[in-house]
């Protein structure tokens, strides 16, 4: 019998603080809140580019001249339909949570994708575009079909942040509210390492495929830690309802050991860059919309009863103002996290394209705390 020599190991539960590889496609300094794309500061992006400028910036590298764009923005108006097949699959499962049709509907265009065995970086980058592009196509199908209603064509006159919306609603979005959403897209396009992109790394490092990658991230971002938040936030501030309420409706929520969603996150111990574009755009959608409490009682979360957490580094996220700009262009609550999935498809594409081009399989270690060595005991002689 071979004797185990005693050795310590150090645990790095939730692989806190962890490096796994070097990556070129966005820089996160948590302690001060600032993120880059591809070297390009988040806030000139959200306040002067296009969610196309940023797709094209992160697949391809660099930001493009006006005639690369014009190109790259035709082929993904393209590629916004999606097969028969798949809108018949999304009305089998129609009443199943909007993610898992999402899921289960990129996980069937694989069949359908000539290019699915074929993981070359130029390869991925279009099977990455193209999802990008059909995956808008799929949740407003879904939308449409869970209302009775026949899904409404993609419009190539639209950008891709109004055509989501014209096929959600059947009408053409006005300017704000295609503004809106084309900065939540850009905010949502990539962020690093975070859960459901290291899990379509872990899946491309087996030299799986990028729709299994997807398909996967699907189903990490889908957990309230993660992309699910600002569902949970627009439920907590409608049950609040009023400013007034707000301080008695955290104290119970907190005195449970319950969290505030929207407030807190792994690397960020400063404000996320990314709230205060949503932030700003939530007030003023919800003063167009003549409803301003949603930005008054999220206020009152932010500036008065989660203020001392600060000390603790815990701050405002990127979910906390984006379930009150979704829940104000008239999107129901549980679409909130597929939207977050629509914008982050380009960076777990890249995040894929990185992992194969220096490819290590993915696969740590867990220390085994159980008993050692037991004799096998024959079924015959268990008592
Ligand atoms: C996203 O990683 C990314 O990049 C993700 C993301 C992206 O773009 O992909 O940025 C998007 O997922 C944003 C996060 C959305 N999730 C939420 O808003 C859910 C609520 N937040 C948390 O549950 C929490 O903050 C996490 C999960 C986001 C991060 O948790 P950590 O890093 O594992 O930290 P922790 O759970 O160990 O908490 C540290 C302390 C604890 O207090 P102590 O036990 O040390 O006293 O902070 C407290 C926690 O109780 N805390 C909170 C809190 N979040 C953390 N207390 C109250 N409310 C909160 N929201």
């Amino acid at each position: 019998m071979t004797m185990t020599t005693a050795r310590k190991v150090e645990l790095r539960r939730g692989l806190k603080d962890v490096y796994l590889d070097t990556t070129e496609a966005s820089f996160i300094d948590g302690g001060v809140g600032k993120l880059l794309y591809r070297g390009y500061n988040i806030h000139d992006l959200a306040e002067q580019s296009t969610f196309e400028e940023v797709v094209y910036l992160l697949l391809r590298g660099k930001l493009p001249t006006p005639r690369e764009l014009e190109a790259f923005d035709a082929g993904l108006r393209a590629e916004r339909s999606i097969p028969r097949g798949v809108v018949e699959i999304i009305q089998r499962v129609k009443d199943a949570h909007p993610m898992d049709v999402l899921r289960t509907a990129v996980s069937a265009l694989a069949a359908f994708d000539p290019e699915v065995k074929d993981n070359s970086k130029e390869a991925l980058v279009r099977k990455g575009l193209r999802l990008t592009a059909q995956a808008p196509t799929i949740v407003a199908a879904l939308e449409r079909i869970r209302k009775g209603l026949r899904p409404v064509e993609p419009n190539p006159k639209l950008n891709h942040a109004g055509n989501f919306l014209y096929m959600l609603f059947g009408k053409e979005p006005d300017e704000e509210a295609a503004g809106v959403m084309d900065v939540d897209f850009i905010l949502h396009a990539e962020h690093g390492a975070n859960a459901s992109a290291f899990t379509a790394r872990v899946v491309a490092s087996t030299l799986s495929d990028l729709h299994s990658a997807v398909v996967a991230a699907i189903g990490a971002l889908k957990g309230p830690a993660h992309g699910g938040a600002a569902e949970e936030v627009m439920k907590m501030v409608k049950e609040v309802a009023d400013p007034e309420r707000a301080r008695a409706y955290a104290d119970a929520l907190l005195s449970r050991g319950d969290r505030v969603m929207g407030f807190g996150h792994r690397v960020y111990k400063a404000e996320d860059p990314r709230a205060r574009h949503l932030r700003e755009r939530s007030r003023r959608l919800g003063e167009v919309k003549g409803q301003p409490q949603w930005f008054q009682i999220l206020q009152r979360f932010e500036d008065e009863i989660m203020f001392p957490y600060r000390a603790k580094g815990i701050y405002v996220n990127v979910d906390f103002y984006a379930g009150s700009i979704y829940y104000l262009l008239g999107i129901p609550e549980d679409l909130f996290v597929s939207i977050f999935a629509l914008g982050r498809i380009p960076g777990w594409t890249l995040q894929v394209v990185e992992q194969y081009t220096n490819n290590m399989l993915i696969r740590p270690l867990l220390e085994y705390t159980g008993p050692m060595d037991l004799p096998f005991v024959p079924i015959g002689q268990r008592g």
